[in-house]
């Protein structure tokens, strides 16, 4: 959820501070960009060398840096596309409150474009008193999201509420409000994709040309557009960029199978790219097969259809497969989407002009199960990737009504 956004921690000076480096240090975990600023007084319980070093962007502290140079907070505001405050001292809060700007970070908060979330911290108290709590109140009405402080042991001894959420509990608080205001929030979409790989013995397979490329761009597009996302992948040099999807490594159709059945159980969606060997040795051999005969006949033997397994155990989830052709690809489409019971299918040729395989573009296109056809136009996957996921929402609206 948080892959690609643009993230201005603001520190201010409370003990909390100490947990910044953690809380940097998690938000990009989350493929997030981090830039930071801090109160003065927040530099006391921790470095921005530290912050910079973690977040490798230069941290901000004064309104003028060393060489006098002015640290433009305007837009280091509309840089972001959210600003979190944490940990969010009752001084601060009072400062937000009534529009004082006497440091970088209250600049940044009144410059603030982009939503703000507040983790608020400070000592038992002070947390308590009428006038935080109405402060409070005072920022959320003006359309801040506060993100309430934990109970627990506070620096004074005291215990009870006022500690800073947990950095992990800002993430996710941010992370579950940001999906919410996604259009595939909730939605849980299994993706698989890339080869398989099936043993002769513990050298040699049976395998193809897939790399996975399409799938992988799939789970990614799912993702950004707020899908829980899993995806199963065979063996393939590529990984989603969002940090976000789940992946579930696989080498063989049984294994793929497995994880595919189990998964789609939970699933919304489910898109089936993945080029699953058809054939697998009947036999594998535990030692390594010696080249002694000038002939060597391999036994092949068919592995389970998931596509056509998840056809039949499909109840309301929406179901998507790819076919790939080299001739008469509508029709054996149309054909497939029947015989495996699917609301969808991508449909895909390749030649010499259009190789599909390896290459970063694709010609394809999508017929759904009243056959109705949208051919796309030669593109990149990841343009492909957008395409089909926008037509899975459009099919989606229209079934239900
Ligand atoms: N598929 C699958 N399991 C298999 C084989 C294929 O789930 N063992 C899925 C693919 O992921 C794809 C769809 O079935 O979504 C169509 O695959 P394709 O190879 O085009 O067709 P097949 O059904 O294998 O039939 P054929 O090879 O005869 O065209």
């Amino acid at each position: 959820m948080l892959h690609n956004k643009k993230i201005l921690l603001g520190i201010t000076g409370g003990i909390a501070a100490y947990k910044c480096g953690h809380l940097v240090r998690l938000l990009i975990k989350k493929g997030a960009e981090v830039k930071v600023v801090m109160t003065p007084s927040a530099t006391k319980f921790v470095t921005p060398e530290t912050l910079s070093v973690l977040s490798k962007n230069q941290v901000v502290s004064e309104f003028f840096d060393t060489n006098l140079n002015w640290n433009n907070h305007v837009h280091l505001a509309e840089w972001a596309d959210l600003i979190l405050i944490a940990p969010a001292t009752a001084n601060t809060l009072a400062k937000f409150t009534t529009g004082v700007c006497d440091n970088i970070v209250t600049a940044c908060y009144l410059s603030a474009r982009s939503k703000v979330f507040i983790a608020p911290a400070m000592d038992l108290d002070m947390y308590q008193h009428p006038t935080t709590k109405a402060n409070l109140k005072t920022l959320e009405t003006n359309g801040n999201i506060i993100i309430p402080a934990e109970s627990g042991e506070l620096a004074s001894g005291l215990i009870g509420e006022g500690r800073m959420a947990e950095p992990e509990n800002i993430v996710a608080f941010i992370e579950k409000h940001v999906s919410a205001n996604l259009p595939l929030a909730g939605k849980k979409v299994l993706v698989n994709a890339g080869p398989t790989y099936e043993a002769i013995d513990p050298v040699r397979f049976i395998g193809n040309r897939s790399s996975g490329k399409t799938g992988v761009l799939l789970a990614d597009e799912f993702c950004n557009q707020g899908a829980e996302v899993t995806l199963v992948l065979g063996p393939s040099v590529h990984k989603p960029k969002n940090p976000s999807v789940k992946v579930i490594h696989v080498e063989t159709a049984d294994e793929m199978f497995n994880a595919c059945v189990d998964a789609f159980k939970q699933s919304d969606i489910a898109v089936l790219s993945a080029a699953v060997a058809d054939y697998k040795p009947k036999e594998q051999s535990i030692e390594k097969i010696k080249k002694s005969e000038t002939e060597l006949n391999l036994e092949l033997t068919k592995t389970k259809d998931i596509l056509a397994e998840l056809g039949k155990l499909k109840s309301k989830q929406l179901l998507v497969g790819f076919a790939l052709e080299t001739t008469n690809a509508i029709e054996y489409g149309k054909e497939k989407i029947k015989k495996k019971n699917l609301d969808l299918i991508v449909v895909n040729t390749t030649s010499e002009t259009n190789p599909a395989f390896g290459s970063d573009f694709n010609t394809v296109s999508i017929i759904d199960k009243h056959n109705n056809l949208v051919n796309f136009e030669f593109k990149s996957k990841a343009e492909i990737a957008k395409d089909i996921v926008e037509a899975i929402k459009t099919f989606s609206k229209k079934q239900n009504g």
